[in-house]
């Protein structure tokens, strides 16, 4: 008798199991990207099911499949199945993401868990976000600018005041002022720290030690005249910023060159695709700095520019933690997969 059995986990079992725990994702995710720069992991690019060119993914949306093994202490292989529908929120009052997290035994290769990670992935982002504020930023920021008032705004929040404790001020700037308002309302509660919404881009940014782009928009929104001294832009979506912005950093860290260069989306990719930059201006990748081969923040003129694009190890990463915690807890149901498989 061969049994297999697996985990389900719902939306609120993946909350029980510590699903909004914001600084153990942040060291499962530092974890990670250690991984990555080490090279204990396995990662195929991402898989995009598409219905058109890229911009077509503003209208009708996309589904990814993210497939990794992360080695380290987490030893899990898995995909993230994760739809995008920007016009959700609007149109059904859902959320623009959806997605499922599968996590295998990397011995057997069969199924261990199954689980919603809707929030998993919102909330490994805003970790990878907080992770790169946290060693690219300048140690005394006070004020973090954000522009886009949605769902991944909420995690990098989080995150900055994981990585910022003393965090002062959030100023936030959404083109749908109702939803930097009532983003505000809610974070400022949830955070213990005054949010506001800023009268425009410009002084987000402008306003800010560092600042995170984390929109839908397809055009740019960042211009180069904006940039400070000692600034630090967490640019965590597609095309947000003019490629100036990109040219004018003192340090380009990205999270993986290979990925951002195979979504080929972001703003350092389009630098790079019209000859502005080339491959030797990126100046780590963020797990380098982890794990010490490359030295963050140098001092505190330099404007550092941060980019993911997100990679399937994160949510490996932070899944093998919720999967542990609910087993730990006695969270979710079994499920079988077969009682007794009929052919070996
Ligand atoms: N780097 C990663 O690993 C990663 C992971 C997940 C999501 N993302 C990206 O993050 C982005 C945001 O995701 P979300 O779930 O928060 O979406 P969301 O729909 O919840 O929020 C997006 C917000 O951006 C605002 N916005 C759109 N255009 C704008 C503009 N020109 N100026 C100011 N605000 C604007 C919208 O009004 C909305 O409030 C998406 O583009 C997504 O692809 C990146």
């Amino acid at each position: 008798m061969s049994k297999a059995e697996f985990i389900y986990l719902t939306q609120e079992d993946v909350i029980a199991a510590g699903g909004l725990n914001m600084e153990k994702c942040m060291e499962a995710v530092e974890e990670a990207l250690a991984c990555h720069a080490r090279g204990d992991m396995v990662l195929p690019s991402k898989t995009v099911v598409r219905w058109g060119d890229p911009e077509t993914e503003a209208t009708k949306g996309r589904i990814n499949a993210m497939p990794s093994y992360l080695g380290g202490k987490v030893n899990k292989v898995g995909i993230k199945w994760i739809g995008s529908s920007p016009l959700n929120p609007k149109r059904h009052n859902l959320p623009r993401a959806s997605g499922i997290l599968i996590l295998n035994d990397p011995e057997t290769k069969l199924p261990l868990a199954i689980m919603d990670s809707t929030i998993i992935s919102a909330m490994r982002t805003g970790a990878t976000g907080g992770v790169g504020m946290k060693y690219l930023a300048r140690k005394e920021s006070r004020i973090m600018g954000m522009i886009g008032a949605g769902v991944q705004a909420r995690t990098q929040a989080m995150a900055a005041k994981i990585a910022f404790p003393h965090l002062e001020k959030i100023l936030i700037f959404d083109i749908l002022p109702d939803r930097s308002n009532s983003w505000c309302q809610e974070m400022s509660l949830k955070l213990n720290t005054p949010c506001s919404p800023a009268r425009s881009a410009e002084e987000a940014v402008r306003e800010s030690d560092f600042f995170v782009t984390v929109t839908t928009a397809h055009a740019p929104i960042v211009k180069a005249d904006w940039i400070k001294s000692g600034h630090t832009f967490v640019h965590m979506a597609g095309y947000e910023d003019e490629v100036a912005v990109v040219k004018k950093a003192d340090k380009i860290v990205l999270d993986s060159w290979t990925e951002v260069h195979h979504r080929g989306l972001q703003t350092v990719y389009l630098a790079y695709e019209q000859g502005l930059i080339s491959e030797k201006d990126i100046y780590a990748e963020i797990g380098e700095i982890i794990i010490g081969k490359k030295k963050g923040r140098e001092n505190n003129k330099e404007f550092i520019y941060y980019n993911t694009v997100g990679m399937g190890i994160e949510d490996v990463a932070f899944g093998s933690f919720i999967l542990e915690e609910a087993q730990k807890k006695g969270i979710g149901i079994s499920l079988p997969l077969w009682k007794n498989p009929i052919w070996v």
